[in-house]
């Protein structure tokens, strides 16, 4: 599996927004791993074109300046989310370049490049052309709502209206090519439209990639920054590990789409690539109703979430709280009551008691079961049950899947409830029937602390340190290693709460 998220622009430091979708990459990404798959998970950063050399004008920076310290942002933010991205492409690398250069001339040597006048009206924010009717009243932007400008020079255009036919019956044929429906049938509308032949370079910049055969032409940045998903694993220098990466699977937000679910299946269909597997588009996060973004100054950090939910509580709310076809606003409130509803409580709580009862009763040692089957059916059923769950993951269904996986935690809490340990302990003659039930507790942590790892990998790892198990929650394969059997005979030492609960103010 071959996984990417967007490459971010420069211009903007990381918010909530850009960590969304790379929360979910990695999510997925961790998912696949402890599945037992080979997995690579690419993020990085889009670091040329107009909107970044102007950005760096205004800073009184030079561009490389500007790239250099932005992206190393984004290379800290992801380090503190622990998003575990295997490369980090820069568009400004020499292995872009390189491979960037080898994918222009792959189209220009298939005839699908020319040199033609071009004039439009341009959304320096989008770095994209807009047609009249497209703008918003007063010839404003549609995503940005600012000014567009009019542009007229000699561009080198891709023949992209040449692939119409071939990219709807692409994606008549692969009905999960693009993702969810609802994109799916936006793309097709939008190719059925006409598509226009599309301008790939640029003659009055610098800040780019030359165009390998007219070096006064530097690239659109659009066109080389898609490239980057292939130029990131080998494409024009390192044959072999293409091979074993591609093809890869995409995750961007909706206000990309077309980029990807158009632009650059026509691109690869020229170069003679194989097409994605999927290019998936999740919604926006919303604050007070309206996009996060730069140009509407209601951006969040992630920093500013970290030291109240701690990473795992962010990961989990954006899987938990969002889902992945619509928009979703985002509200502290809204947050911190997940929070404490399903970390502090359903999840946080349980381990507590449950840790607390076994060093209470059993000086933290709990025998080995020796029978067959489990002393409980039910909370076995319960986990087996959360283990098919989590494979919603591979659909991007990720809060489905967590409410699955939760649904363990219930079946634990309800358990506890049930046999009344705190009983049982008090009665010499049922010492057995508590180790039974300890036994069985003990059990469905550790089966949860390796279910929740893709999502929550400190909690996973702290969990399974209080249970003193060896190894890691996310050894793969978890179809093996998350069968509900007996808890081994070890001494678990009960640490600080998981998830400490947060007081409203
Ligand atoms: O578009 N809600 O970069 P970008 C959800 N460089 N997702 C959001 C979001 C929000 N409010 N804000 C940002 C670019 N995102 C190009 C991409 S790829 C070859 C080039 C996420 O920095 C979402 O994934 O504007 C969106 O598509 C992406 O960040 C846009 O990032
Ligand atoms: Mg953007």
């Amino acid at each position: 599996m071959y996984i990417t998220t967007p490459i971010y622009y420069v211009t903007d430091a990381p918010h909530i927004g850009h960590a969304y979708t790379t929360v979910i990459g990695d999510a997925l990404a961790r998912f696949y791993r402890l599945a037992g798959q080979e997995t690579w998970y690419l993020t990085g950063t889009d670091e040329h074109g107009l909107k970044v050399a102007r950005a760096a004008a205004e800073a009184g920076l030079s561009p490389q300046e500007l790239v250099d310290d932005i992206s190393q942002r984004y290379v800290r933010v992801w380090e503190s989310l622990r998003i575990s991205n295997d490369d980090f492409i820069r568009t400004t690398e020499e292995r872009h370049r390189i491979g960037a250069k080898a994918f222009l001339q792959a189209l220009y040597d298939n005839g699908d490049v020319y040199l033609a006048p071009y004039e439009g009206l341009y959304c320096v924010s989008c770095e994209d052309y807009y047609k009249e009717e497209d703008l918003l009243e007063g010839g404003l932007c549609p995503i940005h709502h600012r000014p567009v400008e009019h542009f007229s020079e000699d561009n080198y255009f891709f023949r992209l209206s040449k692939y119409s036919e071939r990219l709807l019956a692409h994606i008549e044929a692969n009905p999960e090519f693009v993702y969810p429906s609802t994109r799916r049938n936006e793309v097709i509308g939008f190719i059925n439209q006409g598509l226009d032949d599309l301008s790939i370079s640029r003659a009055q910049l610098e800040w780019g990639i030359p165009i390998p055969w007219d070096e006064s032409q530097v690239t659109y940045v659009w066109v080389e920054a898609l490239m980057n998903y292939a130029t990131a694993v080998g494409y024009g220098y390192d044959q072999a590990q293409f091979d074993r990466r591609w093809p890869p699977t995409h995750l961007v937000g909706k206000d990309i789409l077309r980029f990807h679910a158009v632009i650059w299946p026509a691109m690869l269909m020229a170069a003679g690539l194989e097409l994605p597997r999927r290019v998936a588009a999740h919604g926006w996060l919303l604050v007070g109703g309206e996009k996060m973004s730069k140009t509407s100054l209601n951006q969040i950090a992630p920093d500013d979430l970290l030291g109240t939910f701690g990473v795992d509580g962010l990961r989990y709310h954006l899987l938990r709280d969002l889902s992945f076809a619509s928009d979703g606003s985002f509200s502290w409130e809204g947050m911190v009551e997940r929070y404490n509803a399903d970390l502090a409580n359903d999840f946080g709580n349980l381990v507590n008691r449950i840790l607390n009862m076994v060093e209470q009763y059993r000086d933290g040692t709990v025998p080995a079961r020796t029978g067959a089957e489990p002393v409980d059916v039910g909370l076995k059923n319960a986990a087996g049950e959360a283990v098919e769950a989590l494979a919603g993951f591979a659909d991007l269904g990720f809060n489905d899947a967590l409410l699955g996986v939760w649904r363990l935690f219930g079946a634990a809490n309800a358990y506890v409830e049930e046999t009344a340990p705190w009983k049982i302990a008090k009665d010499p003659e049922q010492g057995q029937r508590l180790d039974e039930v300890l036994n069985g507790l003990l059990e469905a942590l550790r089966v949860g602390a390796i279910l929740i790892s893709p999502v929550m990998p400190e909690a996973a790892a702290k969990l399974w340190d209080q249970l003193a198990l060896p190894g890691a929650p996310d050894e793969p394969p978890y179809t093996e290693t998350a069968v509900f059997g007996t808890f081994p005979e070890l001494t678990v030492n009960r640490g600080a709460p998981l998830f400490p609960r947060i007081e409203a103010e």
